[in-house]
C-alpha cells in the first residue's frame, strides 16, 4: 500500500542554528539535514554559516568547513573530492549531484539546501544505505563473460569497438540518477534503476563479451527493465553527462532485435 505521507518521526523539525564566524565578512548560510539513529529523535535541519574566505569553492568544501571549524558531529561521505569516486552524492538545492564539483556560487542562493540522496533509507545525516543499490549492480554480473579461450596477451577491440562504451564507462556508481526516478522510488525492489541499467548496457555491447543472450535473459522481465518510463530525470541528474535513459533504450532495442 502506497504511503503519501512520511511517518511521523520521519518529518523533520527545526534544528539548530549554529553561530556565525566571527568577524566574517563573507558569510553563506546553509542548511542541512541532520539524523542520528541514537538519539530517538526525529531528523531536523541545521543552519550553519561559513566564512567564505577562508573556505573552498565546492560545497563540498564548505561541507568540510563546517565539521574542521562548527560542529564535529555532521556526517557525510567523501573521498577523491574531484568527482571521480561517487561517494559525495547528495541532494543539494533540489538536485542530486556531487558536493565536491557543484561550486558554492553555482548554487544561485543566499541559502544552500542539503538533504541525503531521496528515497533510500538514511544510515545518518547525509549519508543514505546503497546496499539495494549496489545489491543491483552485482545483478547485472558486471564483469566480461567469454567461452572461446583466453587469449595469449589480451581480449582485443578495434577503435570502432571501444568507442561503443563511451558514454557508458566513465559512470562513477554514483546513485544520483537511480535516486532521481520515480519509477524507482516506487519499484525500487524489483526495478534495477538506471546506473545498474547503464551498466547492463556497457556489458551487452561491449564486443569482446559473450553473454549477450544471457544477460538479455536475465533483464527480461516486467519490472527489471521495463518500469522505465522515459521521464529522464536519471539523464538531467546525472553529474557525469551520462544518459541511462538512452541506454535502458538501446537495451529494449535489443530485446525486440532478438525477438523478430
Ligand atoms: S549514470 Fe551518472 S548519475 Fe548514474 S550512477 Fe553513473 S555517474 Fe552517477
Ligand atoms: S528515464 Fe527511466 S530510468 Fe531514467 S528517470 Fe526516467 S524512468 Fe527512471
Ligand atoms: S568526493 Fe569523490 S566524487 Fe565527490
Amino acid at each position: 500500500m502506497a504511503q503519501f505521507q512520511l511517518p511521523k518521526n520521519s518529518r523533520y523539525t527545526e534544528g539548530k542554528t549554529w553561530p556565525k564566524p566571527a568577524d566574517a565578512a563573507n558569510v553563506q548560510a546553509f542548511r542541512i539535514y541532520r539524523w542520528n539513529p541514537d538519539d530517538g529523535q526525529n531528523p531536523r535541519i541545521d543552519t550553519y554559516y561559513v566564512d567564505r574566505d577562508d573556505c573552498g569553492p565546492m560545497v563540498l568544501d564548505a561541507l568540510l568547513w563546517i565539521k574542521n571549524n562548527v560542529d564535529s558531529t555532521l556526517v557525510f561521505r567523501r573521498s577523491c573530492r574531484e568527482g571521480i569516486c561517487g561517494s559525495c552524492a547528495m541532494n543539494i538545492m533540489g538536485g542530486n549531484t556531487l558536493a565536491c564539483t557543484l561550486g558554492i556560487d553555482d548554487c544561485g542562493s543566499d541559502t544552500i539546501k542539503i538533504y541525503p540522496l531521496p528515497h533510500m533509507p538514511v544510515l545518518k545525516d547525509l549519508v543514505p544505505d546503497l546496499t539495494s543499490f549496489f545489491a543491483q549492480h552485482a545483478a547485472i554480473e558486471p564483469w566480461l563473460q567469454t567461452q572461446t579461450a583466453e587469449p595469449e596477451t589480451e581480449w582485443r577491440q578495434t577503435p570502432e569497438e571501444r568507442s561503443k562504451l563511451d558514454g557508458l564507462y566513465e559512470c562513477i556508481l554514483c546513485a544520483c540518477c537511480t535516486t532521481s526516478c520515480p519509477s524507482y522510488w516506487w519499484n525500487g525492489d524489483r526495478f534495477l534503476g538506471p546506473a545498474a541499467l547503464l551498466q547492463a548496457y556497457r556489458w551487452l555491447i561491449d564486443s569482446r563479451d559473450e553473454s549477450t543472450g544471457e544477460r538479455l535473459d536475465n533483464l527480461h522481465d516486467p519490472f527489471r527493465l521495463y518500469r522505465c518510463h522515459t521521464i529522464m530525470n536519471c539523464a538531467n541528474t546525472c553529474p557525469k553527462g551520462l544518459n541511462p535513459a538512452k541506454a535502458i533504450a538501446e537495451i529494449k532495442k535489443m530485446m525486440i532485435a532478438r525477438a523478430v
